[in-house]
Formats: C-alpha cells, structure tokens, sequence
C-alpha cells in the first residue's frame, strides 16, 4: 500500500492586482516555495497557495482610471503575477484569484456560518476610512489622515452588515495564550495580544458605497468588504466548504509581512471561531525590504522588481540573497551591491569554488570515478565528517540546519551550511590533494580526501536545496547522483551514502564570478527599461506608469490622444553635468525645465562627456516617478534615440531656437 505523507499547508498573502510584483512582494513567495521544497524533502504532502486580492475600491478605481471594465484589467494584472511566480520558479501549488467562483461561494458560505451562529447584525456605520488600506481608521476625525500609510482618510457613511468581533476578545486572548506559537514572532505576538487586550470594537463587513466586490446573497448592492473576502482565499484555495474532503485546512502556517499580522492574527481567526471553523495552526510575520531605509512600494517609486535580477545572476542568487541576508522576522536592507557581494562571495567563491574544485580534482586524478577512503582516513577526515553531522543533524544545540528551517531561521540555517562549506575549502586547502596526486604511495590519503570533500559537498548540496534548488540540482548531477534531489529526504541524510565508484557528471561552473559594477549596471539598465512606459511591456509598463492598465491598450498596439498627453515633455536646458562615481555609464546632469531646476541621472557617460551637454537643450519627460540610480537621485528622463544593436543614446534637439519650459505636444 501506498504511504500516505503529511498534509502541510502553507500560504503566501494575496496580493493586490493594484500594483505589480517588486522584491518585497517576492521576498513573501521565495520563504514560502523554500519552505514547501524542505517540507517535500522531510516527506510531507504540501500545497502552497498564493493569489491575488482582486476586490474593492483601488481595484475600481484603477480600471476606471485604465478605462478598462475590472474584470479585464483584474485578469491582466493577474496573469502578470502568475507569471512572474512562474518566472522565479516559486508558482502556487494553487492560485486562487478573488474574482474566481469558487471563492465567492467560499465567501459567502463563510458569512451564513457567522450569521447563523448569530455574529452578524446590520447597523449603520459613519467613520473614516483609509482607501487605500482598505480599513476604517478608529478614533478618526474628518481631515485626519491614515496612522499607517499616511494617506488622507474620507468620511464614509453606509448601512453595513457588522462582525461582533468584540464578542472574541477572550476566546482571541485564550487561543494566544495556549498556542504561544500562533503569533510568530514573538514581538508580533505581543503587539497584537496587547492591541486586543485594549478592546476590540465590531467590525463592519460589508459595504453600499462600492460595486467590484462580491456580493452579499440576498443582499445587493451590499459587497462584502475586502478583508473577510481575501482572507478567505487562503479556504477557499483548498475546497471551501468542502475543505475536509481535500484534507489541507486549516493551514500550517500563512507567512504574511508585518503591516498585515492585525487581520490575520485578530480578524482571520475570529471569522473562523466564529464560523465554527478550524484555525490555521500560526502565522509567521516577517519584516519589510527596505530600500535606502525607508519601505519598498510602489507609491514611494523606490520598488526593485525581480525580474532584472534574476535574468542577470538567476533565481538562486535573489533567493539566497533575501534568505541569508535578512533575518526572517526583521527588516532588511536590499542594494544591488549587498546583492552581488554575496552571490560572489558565497555562491560563486564559497560554493560553487568548492564544487569544480573538488569535481575537477576527482575526474583528473580518480577517472571520473568517487574514490573509496576505506584505507586511507585520518583525522581531519574525521573532523569534516563530525562537522557534516552536526550540520545535518535536527538539533538546537549546533544548532542543525533542520532545526534552523523548522523554525523558520533561514539566514542561522545558511551560515551553518556555509561553516561546512569553508571548512572542506580550508580542508582541501590544508591536505593539499594536488601535492598527494604526484606520489603514488599517497595514493589511500588521496582517495580519503576526495571522498571527504565529495560526501561533504553532496550533504551541504541536500540541505542547501530548498534555498537555491537551481544550482544544487546541477551539483547533484555533476556527483553523479540519479533521481531528483528535491525527492532526497533530509531526514534520512546521513554520512557515508555516497557510494564509491560512480561516475561523476562533467564539472560546470554553477556560479560564475561576475564583475560587479558591470554587472550592477546591467540590472539597473534592465529595471529602468522595464519602468519607462514606452518600452516596457505591456504589464510591466502598467505598474511603473502607476496603475494604469496594459488592458488599456487596444490590440493594434496604438493609443489614444489623451494617454500621450499624460507624458508631459519640455524642453530643458543642461546647467551642469558630472559623472556619476563608480558607473562608467551614468552621468548626473542638472537640467532647468522652465523655472525648475531637475536632477536627473541619464545613461550617456559613454557618449557625452560632460562638458560638452552644459547649455545644450535637450528633451526632458518630467512627470516620471522619481527613482534612485546607482543611489542617485533621478527626477525624471532626457529623451535619446537608441541607435544600432547596442542602443547607442543620441540626444534628441531642435534645429530651431525654443524656449526654455515649452511643452511638447
Ligand atoms: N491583499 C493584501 C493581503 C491579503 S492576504 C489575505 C495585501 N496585499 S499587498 O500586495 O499589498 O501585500 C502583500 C504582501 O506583500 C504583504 O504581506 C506585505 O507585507 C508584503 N510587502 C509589500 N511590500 C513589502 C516590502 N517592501 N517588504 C516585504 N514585504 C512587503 O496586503
């Protein structure tokens, strides 16, 4: 018979079709699929559900301002998410989009439920309500602006279905008080146990003053409101009300960033209690990426996506960056040089080094061949071999890397991995197999040390998979290994399964050195193109433009009079001109466009020198969102042709005398 694994069952937030994916967002969905390929390698059946949040008022307004029915721009906004998943290799085992029918029948099932066990009654509501958090902010006056995003709040007055939320203060306070570990971190815990031990207020769960929603049965125009519509995702992704027959619910764990730990861990289980529903087992909050400190967003224009990333140095080093960078649970800081310092320094000098190292070393002296130690192991051996123990071992002590992931410290569990790495490289380094190569008495210690070093890379490649599967596959293959590495179980990993005799695979380089600055450059040239409307594909270009939608463009690729004149050209005229410190292509130019001095970073070093630009006029686009490059500020683009197959900038000018602000049209 058949074994039947674990169920495990995990979930991303569902992410707004408002905005476009950025590093951020990724961070949440890279924890999640490193997760689910550990859980598989510890035998559990698991399903990671992620999705999109398509319901409510920025959604309504967005489409309306796209000029695109929602529904068409929702679907498109949604198929740019799905890919981008697709893209970095971290797709939903489920994808659920709020505007699916089967979550609407989740939805409204969950609310016959509450209402029937009597924890829904109708009232009228006036308050102040955040648009864009999609909340009521409590203990707001007309004119306040939001507490969280800052933003002004408007006064809203509707007849709404309400949630006796205040009736789960104390089954809420109970559920963290027995289950410490529901709340995770424990930092979180304490905020949201002393947000509800302050007092909880009803919660209004429906609303007249939108149409995009679901509707509440029976009840139109009512919709429900977007928090007891996306949180139910997570249910109805795994057979809403018929949840028990697929067996995942409740959830392990929903891994959701810090801004949201409130509905989760206040709303969500007490829609549930209320519902008379199990509860997901935790809810992991991890921290923000911060770019030059301050939050990743779209609204601040200092968003990085992934995808320049990951074309440039590939999925494992964005994965391996924010996984060993970042303490899970803590903010963390992104730059594109942390980001290369890391893939050179651990990927390509530390692991990938250590690999065709120990590869190499074993097809020119072995055939090809993993040694046999039998007759030849020392100490050292046996350090390496301890040490390899440790590392793979599910303990708090060392602490082993099993217990690292488990608990949800992947930066501990990478360094620990990392500590084995060096030492085989130290190892090597020290027994010298090269010198032990040229003497055929040596021949026992030689095949001791490459064994050593082979069964340590092949441990350090299991336990490292779940974090950059790409690279660990190839290293596996290249140790000749068969089957695929993520159906290894690192609970059954062991010293000593590597067998003597086999054939290694040819030995690549899985991490090639890159040089920084180009290759820094090479993002940063990736994710301007992938910001600037004209260029951009179509998805892309929606979310850099600020919510418009590609669904706005008709299929013959032309656009209307009015979406040119959102471009606001004018004509400039170049005050002063430097290079910009440590990128050969940039250079930081001062332009005045018409009573207005802009600092703007253009990438024409290599075609203008500086000098030469002061007092020339030049095309200037100044409604861009300003953005940072190279840490610079850039507050709008000069406008160049790009000429011949390497893009070669040639400035745009006017064979004709104008005025210095005149608009183009
Ligand atoms: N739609 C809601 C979630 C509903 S879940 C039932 C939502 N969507 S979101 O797109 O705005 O955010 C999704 C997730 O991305 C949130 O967990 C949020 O914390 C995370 N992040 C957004 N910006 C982030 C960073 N700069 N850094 C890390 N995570 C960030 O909220």
């Amino acid at each position: 018979m058949a074994e039947t694994k674990p169920k495990y069952y995990l979930t991303t937030p569902i992410y707004y079709t408002n905005g476009l994916p950025h590093i951020g967002h990724a961070y949440s969905t890279i924890v999640c699929d490193a997760v689910r390929r550990y859980k598989r390698m510890l035998g559990y059946d698991v399903v990671l559900t992620t999705g999109t949040d398509e319901h409510g008022v920025n959604v309504e307004r967005a489409a309306l301002k796209a000029g695109v029915p929602e529904s068409e721009f929702v679907a498109q906004m949604a198929a740019t998410w799905r890919e981008t998943w697709d893209a970095l290799g971290t797709p939903g085992d489920e994808f659920i989009r709020t505007t699916d029918l089967k979550h609407a029948h989740t939805v409204q099932w969950l609310f016959r439920l509450c209402r029937d066990n009597g924890y829904v009654y109708k009232g009228n509501y006036t308050g102040q309500y955040c648009v864009h958090d999609n909340a009521y902010v409590a203990d707001a006056k007309p004119g306040d602006n939001c507490p969280d995003c800052g933003r002004p709040t408007e006064t809203v007055t509707e007849e709404n279905y309400f949630f006796k939320l205040s009736a789960f203060e104390k089954p809420l306070l109970d559920l963290y008080a027995k289950h410490p570990e529901f709340i995770q971190p424990e930092s979180r815990r304490n905020e949201v146990v002393s947000f509800v031990a302050g007092g909880l207020r009803d919660l209004s769960i429906t609303r007249t003053s939108i149409r995009w929603g679901i509707p509440v049965p029976g009840e139109e125009p009512h919709v429900f409101y977007v928090w007891f519509d996306a949180l139910t995702a997570y249910l109805s992704a795994v057979g809403g009300p018929e949840y028990e027959r697929q067996g995942y619910w409740p959830a392990d764990v929903h891994v959701v960033g810090k801004d949201i730990i409130r509905f989760h861990a206040i709303y969500w289980p007490a829609f549930l209690m209320a519902a008379g529903l199990p509860l997901p087992k935790q809810i992991w909050a991890h921290g923000w990426m911060l770019m030059d400190a301050s939050k990743m967003s779209k609204s601040r224009g200092n968003a990085v996506k992934p995808r320049p990333i990951v074309n440039v140095l590939g999925n494992d080093a964005l994965r391996y960056f924010l996984l060993r960078e970042v303490i899970f649970g803590q903010d963390g800081n992104f730059s594109y040089d942390a980001l290369v310092t890391r893939y050179n320094g651990d990927l390509a000098n530390g692991l990938g080094n250590l690999a065709s190292r120990t590869l190499t070393m074993i097809e020119k002296y072995c055939g090809g061949k993993i040694p046999n130690p039998a007759d030849g192991e020392g100490q050292l051996d046996r350090d390496i071999k301890q040490h390899a123990e440790l590392v793979a071992e599910d303990n708090a002590r060392t602490p082993g890397v099993p217990w690292s992931f488990n608990n949800f410290h992947f930066s501990r569990g990478l360094e620990t991995i990392w500590t084995l790495v060096s030492a085989v490289d130290a190892y090597l380094t020290s027994t010298q197999p090269w010198v032990l190569a040229e003497d055929e008495t040596k021949r026992a210690r030689l095949d001791a040390v490459l064994f050593t070093a082979a069964e340590a890379l092949r441990i350090v490649t299991v336990l490292a998979h779940p974090v950059i599967p790409a690279a660990t596959e190839k290293i596996w293959r290249q140790l000749g290994q068969n089957g695929s590495l993520g159906a290894q179980r690192i609970d059954a990993l062991q010293w000593g399964q590597l067998k003597p005799g086999t054939r290694i695979g040819k030995p690549e380089a899985v991490f090639p050195r890159v040089e920084k600055s180009e290759t820094i450059e090479r993002m940063e040239a990736m994710e301007k193109e992938a910001s600037e409307p004209a260029k951009a594909p179509a998805s892309a270009a929606a979310g850099a433009a600020g919510g418009a939608t590609p669904a706005a463009q008709p299929a013959n690729n032309k656009i209307a009079i009015e979406d040119f004149m959102k471009v606001e050209m004018r004509v400039g005229q170049v005050h002063t001109a430097e290079r910009v410190q440590g990128a050969d292509k940039l250079l930081k130019v001062n332009v005045d466009v018409g009573g207005e001095v802009r600092q703007i970073v253009a990438g024409i070093a290599q075609h203008y020198k500086p000098e030469d630009l002061v007092g020339r006029k030049v095309i200037v686009v100044v409604n861009l969102q300003p953005r940072k490059l190279r840490g610079v500020e850039s507050n709008g683009m000069i406008v160049a042709a790009s000429v011949g197959p390497e893009g070669r900038p040639v400035l745009a000018g006017f064979l004709e005398e104008v005025e210095v602000g005149a608009r183009l049209k």
